[in-house]
C-alpha cells in the first residue's frame, strides 16, 4: 500500500482547512463546470458537493483502487462523471486543451515528483517541451491551465519550487502571460498531514486564465505567509499574517522569471532592482571530483570528521612546491604528489587542513578521461579564492581557498577584482547575504547559478579597507589561536548591513 502510494503520490488531502481554503478559492457558481485531475478519494469533490449537491464535477484518476473507490462514492451523484485515465496523456483532455479549454473551475492536489516510467516520461517530453517531464505537478498545473476557459479559475496545492528553481522557469512564463493570480498562499509543509519534506514548503496557488497578455502582465497579485497554523487559511486577511504585492510584469522580468518573495521588503527589492551581482564581478564555478575518492583522496588524521574510509597522507607524498610547478594541471612526477583540497562542511573564514588528493600524472590522466570524474573548470584550481559549500547547515558559510584544489561539493568564487576577496569572504558569511540567498533560492541548498543571482553593492575603498583588516584580523587569530573574536565579525555584518540596508 506504501508502494503504491509512492508511485501514485496518493498523498491525500486530509486536511479541512486546506481543502476549504482552496474551494473557496474557486468562487463557485451553480453552472460551473468543474474539473479534479487527481480524484484520490475524492475530497474535493465533497467540499464541491457539500455547497452545491447538483455541481457539474468531471474527476480523473489513473489508479484502480482509488477509481473503484470513487465510483462507489460519487454512484448517487449523476452530475459527478468519473473516469479512469491519465490526465497528462489523454487524448480528450489534450483536444480539449488545444480549442481553448473547457472548464470554469479545477481543483487539484497533483502528484509531486511522482515515479514516470522510461517509456512516459519520453512521451511527457514529446508532449511538454519545455517543463521538466520529472516534476509532474509542474505538468498537471500546464495542463489544467490549458484546460480552463478564459476568466476560468484554478486552484492548486503544490511544493513552492516552481517559484524559484531554474526547471521550472518555462511553467513561471507560462502562468505569468496567460493567467492572472489571484492568490499564493505559502506554508510549511508539515501542515499537510503525512508529509514533510525537508526541501521545500507547500503553496497553493489561485489563479484566473487570461487570454490578454497585457491583462495578466499588469495584474497585481497578493502572496500570503507567516502562518503559524493551518487554521489560518480560514482567513487570509488575519492581520497576523504577512501579505505581499508583485506586479506580474515585475517577476516576469526578473531573471529566470523567479519569484523571490522576502519576509523583509527590502532584501525582495534589492534582488530585483540590484544593477551588479555575484556573477558579474566573480566567477563562480563547481569544484573537482575524482570519480572514486576511496582510492584516491586521503587524510592527515583517523579522527577527521567523515574520514574514517579513507587512507592516511604519508608526510612525505605532500607537496607543499605545487604552486611552483610548471603545468601542474597534468599532475605531479615522483614521490611527493598529495595535494590539499578544500572539501565542504560549515567552517568559516578558514578551514583546517585535512584531505589530500592523489596528484600523480597518473591520477591526474585518469580523471581527464574518467566517466564518474568531474574534471571540471580546472582554470580555477590552485588559485586564491573563496569556497562556499553547495549544502549550508543553518546558514550559508564561506572559508578561503588557499591556492588549493577544491572539490564538486564547493562553489569556487574567483573575484575578477583580487581585493574583494576578503570582503566577499565577509559577505558570504554575514547573516545579510544569507537573507539573499534564502530568498533566491529557499532550499538549504547554494549552486554556482543561484549565488550568481545575489545582488552586488560596491563598497567604497574606506570600508573595503575596514572590512579587509578586519578579515585579517579573524585570519591570524584562526591560524594562532583556532579561534577569532566575535565582536570583530559582528562589526563587519554592521557594516554588510549597513550598505544594503539589511
Ligand atoms: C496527491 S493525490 C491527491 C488526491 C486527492 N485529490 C486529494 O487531494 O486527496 C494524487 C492522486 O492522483 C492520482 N494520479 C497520479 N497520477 C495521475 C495521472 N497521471 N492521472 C490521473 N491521476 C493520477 C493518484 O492515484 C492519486 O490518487
Amino acid at each position: 500500500m506504501i508502494q503504491e502510494a509512492r508511485k501514485y503520490q496518493a498523498f491525500y488531502t486530509k486536511s479541512t482547512p486546506i481543502v476549504d481554503y482552496m474551494v473557496s478559492k474557486l468562487s463557485l457558481k451553480n453552472d460551473d463546470k468543474i474539473f479534479d485531475p487527481c480524484g484520490g478519494d475524492g475530497v474535493f469533490v465533497e467540499a464541491i458537493l457539500d455547497i452545491n449537491e447538483f455541481a457539474n464535477i468531471d474527476v480523473c484518476e489513473l489508479n484502480d483502487n482509488a477509481f473503484n473507490i470513487l465510483q462507489d462514492k460519487f454512484a448517487k451523484h449523476p452530475t459527478v462523471h468519473i473516469r479512469q485515465c491519465d490526465t497528462l496523456l489523454d487524448n480528450d483532455l489534450f483536444f480539449n486543451s488545444g480549442f481553448g479549454g473547457i472548464y470554469d473551475k479545477i481543483v487539484a492536489n497533483p502528484p509531486y515528483g511522482a515515479w514516470q516510467d522510461y517509456e512516459k516520461r519520453d512521451k511527457l517530453k514529446k508532449l511538454f517541451p519545455n517543463l521538466y517531464a520529472k516534476e509532474t505537478y509542474a505538468l498537471f498545473l500546464f495542463r489544467c491551465i490549458e484546460l480552463l476557459k478564459n476568466g476560468g479559475i484554478l486552484s492548486f496545492i503544490t511544493p513552492d519550487t516552481f517559484l524559484n528553481l531554474h526547471m521550472h522557469k518555462a511553467i513561471r512564463k507560462h502562468i505569468l502571460t496567460k493567467t492572472k493570480i489571484i492568490e499564493l498562499a505559502l506554508f510549511p509543509s508539515s501542515f499537510f498531514p503525512g508529509i514533510n519534506f525537508g526541501y521545500a514548503n507547500l503553496s497553493i496557488i489561485t489563479l484566473q486564465k487570461s487570454d490578454s497578455k497585457t491583462d495578466s502582465l499588469s495584474n497585481h497579485f497578493r502572496v500570503v505567509n507567516g502562518f503559524s497554523n493551518v487554521m489560518q487559511l480560514s482567513n487570509t486577511s488575519d492581520k497576523q499574517l504577512k501579505s505581499f504585492f508583485f506586479l506580474q510584469n515585475d517577476v516576469l522580468t526578473n531573471s529566470d522569471h523567479a519569484f523571490f518573495i522576502a519576509d523583509n521588503s527590502k532584501v525582495g527589492e534589492s534582488i530585483n532592482k540590484t544593477k551588479l551581482k555575484i556573477g558579474d564581478i566573480a566567477a563562480c564555478v563547481t569544484g573537482f571530483y575524482s570519480g572514486d575518492d576511496k582510492t584516491f583522496l586521503q587524510v592527515n588524521s583517523p579522527d577527521l570528521k567523515n574520514g574514517k574510509n579513507y587512507g592516511l597522507v604519508v608526510d612525505n607524498s605532500i607537496n607543499r612546491d605545487y604552486q611552483n610547478i610548471r603545468d601542474i594541471l597534468d599532475g605531479i612526477e615522483g614521490e611527493k604528489h598529495f595535494l590539499p583540497i578544500v572539501k565542504g562542511g560549515n567552517t568559516k573564514y578558514l578551514k583546517p587542513e585535512g584531505w589530500f588528493m592523489n596528484w600523480s600524472k597518473e591520477a591526474v590522466r585518469h580523471y581527464r578521461i574518467d566517466k564518474k570524474a568531474r574534471f571540471q573548470n580546472p582554470q580555477f584550481y590552485f588559485k586564491y579564492g573563496i569556497g562556499v559549500p553547495m549544502i549550508s547547515s543553518s546558514s550559508i558559510t564561506a572559508s578561503l581557498i588557499e591556492n588549493k584544489l577544491f572539490d564538486q561539493s564547493i562553489v569556487g568564487i574567483f573575484p575578477k577584482d583580487e581585493k574583494l576577496t576578503y570582503y566577499l569572504l565577509a559577505f558570504f558569511n554575514s547573516p545579510t547575504c544569507n537573507k539573499l540567498i534564502r530568498i533566491i533560492n529557499p532550499s538549504a541548498n547554494n549552486p554556482a547559478n543561484y549565488i550568481k543571482k545575489i545582488p552586488f553593492i560596491m563598497p567604497d575603498d574606506k570600508i573595503l579597507d575596514t572590512i579587509g583588516s578586519k578579515v585579517e584580523e579573524i585570519l591570524q587569530s584562526i591560524k594562532t589561536k583556532s579561534e577569532y573574536d566575535r565582536e570583530t565579525e559582528d562589526e563587519i555584518y554592521r557594516l554588510i548591513t549597513g550598505l544594503y540596508g539589511f
